[in-house]
């Protein structure tokens, strides 16, 4: 599934908006319109936006390119990956390199990156396991394989067989529109369930590993991910399941020294109102918190899993000596 296609010198994305209903690919011809694709979600998840920043600055940089760069930046605050690729890019043009070389690169990166991740988790996972996962970090959110969904992809590609249950994830639905839509095509047991019943899946002794992405991971192994990824793990080590977080290397920012210095994106409220309604479901009056991420305290974590291998507690001090 070709979430970012690049084509005889043109860019397409599959717009993620109109998922599962309708497959669009939409071509990209300036850079307001990709900055507003990443806005709009309709190219969406961590490593897939550096993939997408990373084309879209090489072709559309103009006459000023740390101006373009600082306003793509600028589109969706959190996940470490945008600025990741765009920095990249604006290094390549410093130093005289080709931008499209370098935006096919990270792209290549990610494909071999998450194949790695995808081993490394399938290896703490067994034939028949239940599997939580909450948002979409599959082949939509990356290149190939995904990262929190990896496992589960490559898994099957082997001859396993996993039951996975997909959190819908409110506001914005990932986990229905996205998930149970790459993993029904790639002929993986999905089960989609809403985001309170979790514990209830848990508790009836479903689950016996949570997988997700991750947007940024601090120095001290707090990460930052989708809203109400937290409450998942917070279920997970109350019933004693394993959660683990699954990124590129690229995520672990040692410049972020904990969770707290996460800067989290503030959405629209129209997404929790109207956005998914025939009719409003609440008054236009009403005041709405709807931010797009939350953090997961690193003690609720298991494992961090990265390109690079299997990273366990203390964070601070392992995240440092796995990845130097
Ligand atoms: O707001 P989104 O849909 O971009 O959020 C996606 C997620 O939170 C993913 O879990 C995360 O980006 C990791 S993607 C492999």
């Amino acid at each position: 599934m070709d979430n970012i296609k690049f084509e005889s010198g043109r860019l397409f994305i599959l717009d993620q908006t109109r998922l599962p209903n309708e497959e669009i690919y939409i071509e990209m011809k300036s850079l307001e319109g990709c900055f507003e694709a990443i806005k709009k979600l309709m190219v969406r998840g961590a490593p897939a936006i550096g993939i997408f920043a990373g084309y879209s600055l090489a072709l559309f940089h103009g006459n000023n390119i740390e101006k373009a760069k600082e306003y793509l930046d600028s589109a969706r605050p959190t996940a470490v990956n945008l600025t990741y690729a765009t920095t990249r890019i604006l290094k390549a043009y410093k130093s005289g390199k080709s931008l499209i070389d370098e935006a096919i690169a990270i792209h290549d990166e990610d494909i071999e990156m998450c194949r790695k991740i995808s081993e490394y988790g399938l290896s703490l996972l067994h034939d028949g396991d239940g599997i939580l996962t909450h948002c979409n970090a599959g082949e939509l959110a990356t290149s190939k394989y995904g990262t929190g969904l990896g496992p589960l992809i490559l898994g099957k590609e082997k001859g396993y067989d996993f039951h996975v249950f997909s959190d819908e994830t409110r506001p914005l639905l990932q986990g229905a529109r996205l998930t149970s839509y790459e993993l029904e095509k790639r002929g993986i047991d999905v089960t989609l369930i809403c985001d309170n019943m979790a514990s209830l899946m848990m508790k009836k002794g479903l689950i016996n590993a949570v997988l997700v992405g991750c947007d940024r991971v601090a120095a001290n192994g707090d990460v930052a991910n989708k809203i109400g990824t937290s409450g998942v793990a917070i279920l997970a080590k109350h019933y004693g399941i394993p959660f683990y977080v699954l990124g590129p290397y690229s995520t672990v920012d040692f410049d972020t020294p904990t969770g707290d210095d996460i800067v989290i994106e503030e959405r629209d409220a129209n997404e929790i109102k109207t956005m998914f309604y025939e009719k409003p479901m609440a008054l236009p009056e009403t005041k709405c918190f709807n931010p797009a991420f939350d953090v997961t305290d690193h003690s609720l974590i298991t494992a961090i899993i990265t390109d690079k291998g299997i990273v366990y507690p203390p964070f601070e001090k392992n995240l440092r000596e796995h990845l130097k």
